[in-house]
């Protein structure tokens, strides 16, 4: 069992080691990882500068609606309970309870739109704004059924069903974006890696290959830092000592990791690019040795992998535009 083990663990390293990204992994062949990067660098490029990929931020734009509809649900939700306090009338009573109900499930079903939505679950996302529609519209068929005349409501719900279409009209918009996005990287040699970049590129477009790449290196000294502080938090709130032994071995490849990404950034400004890809690449380096020391023997998980990720992410992309601004 124990060597068993000794050997999941290895092959977790292994596969830790070997899944690191690519353009690094490579680089002992200069020429070959040259022509890879020309190639997916071509196809990056003509995607984030085709017209019919909007640059617009429309998950953003979609959650600005759906915060909005929120806010507005609840104004009704208080204006149905105020009115209800008031209301003698036994219809009107019954009216105002089930809008009470409906607004309220209303309200709750946009928030949960919202978490669908951050976790990429858009069919999710869409099925609840819809649900939260139906159920402000069956306020107001209750009010013409039992009373024969519309809700106070008519009008903020107009308003409240506005934001909804928006907020649902911005997810459609997402949805064909990602679609033409993954379509396009399909053809790439790293599909992961070209979403992203292509992504990058889309948010910062009209930045010329020299801005994108210094921007890039910064996005990546941010992540970098932010994770090395991440450290320094659990450094003081974690007991066990094997733990701290590890964070303390990661707390110091990623000052290191920081350093050579700083040291990047005179380099890019000189035109010293392949100084600057080197000492890029490095620091992905010294993040995989993070997560090989935390893999251990004991096979444990990083508490640092997700911020890893992102800041390897943005790692990669940078090295991408300097390697092709090196061979330009
Ligand atoms: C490097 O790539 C070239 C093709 O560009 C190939 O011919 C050569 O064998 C490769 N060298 C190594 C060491 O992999
Ligand atoms: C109102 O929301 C609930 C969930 O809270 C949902 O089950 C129900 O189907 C919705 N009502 C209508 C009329 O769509
Ligand atoms: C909204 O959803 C979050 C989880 O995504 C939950 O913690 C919060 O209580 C919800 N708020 C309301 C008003 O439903």
């Amino acid at each position: 069992m124990g060597s068993l083990h000794g050997l999941l663990s290895f092959c977790f390293v292994l596969v830790l080691v070997l899944s690191s990204n690519h353009l690094t992994a490579k680089a002992h062949n200069k020429s070959t990882n040259q022509i890879k990067v020309e190639a997916d660098f071509k196809i990056i490029a003509e995607l984030a500068g085709k017209n019919s990929i909007p640059n617009a931020d429309f998950k953003g734009l979609a959650k600005l609606a759906l915060t909005k509809a929120i806010s507005n649900g609840n104004v009704i939700c208080q204006r149905v309970n105020s009115l209800l306090l008031k209301s003698s009338d036994m219809y009107t009573t019954r009216s105002l309870t089930g809008c009470s109900t409906n607004y309220k499930d209303a309200v709750g079903l946009i928030n949960k739109s919202l978490a669908a939505l951050d976790a990429k679950k858009y069919g999710d996302a869409k099925t609840c704004i819809t649900d939260a529609l139906a159920n402000s519209t069956k306020c107001e068929d209750r009010f013409e059924e039992l009373l024969q005349r519309k809700s106070p409501f008519t009008f903020m719900k107009a308003k409240f069903g506005l934001l909804c279409l928006t907020g649902l009209k911005h997810i459609n918009l997402l949805v064909q974006k990602e679609r033409l996005i993954t379509e396009g990287c399909s053809q790439t040699l790293d599909k992961e890696l070209c979403i992203s970049t292509v992504g990058f590129f889309l948010e910062n477009k009209g930045l010329g290959l020299h801005g994108l790449a210094k921007l890039a290196v910064e996005k990546a000294l941010q992540d970098g830092t932010r994770i090395h502080n991440h450290i320094s938090v659990l450094l003081k709130t974690t007991s066990d000592k094997c733990v701290l032994k590890k964070l303390k071995s990661c707390s110091a490849f990623y000052l290191t990791a920081i350093g050579k990404i700083k040291a990047s950034l005179p380099a890019l400004d000189c035109n010293r690019y392949g100084d600057a890809s080197t000492w890029v690449g490095a620091a992905i380096g010294s993040a995989e040795t993070c997560e090989g020391v935390f893999a251990g023997k004991s096979n444990t998980i990083s508490p640092l992998t997700p911020m890893k990720i992102e800041f390897s992410k943005q790692v990669s992309i940078s090295l991408v535009v300097i390697k092709k601004l090196a061979g330009n």
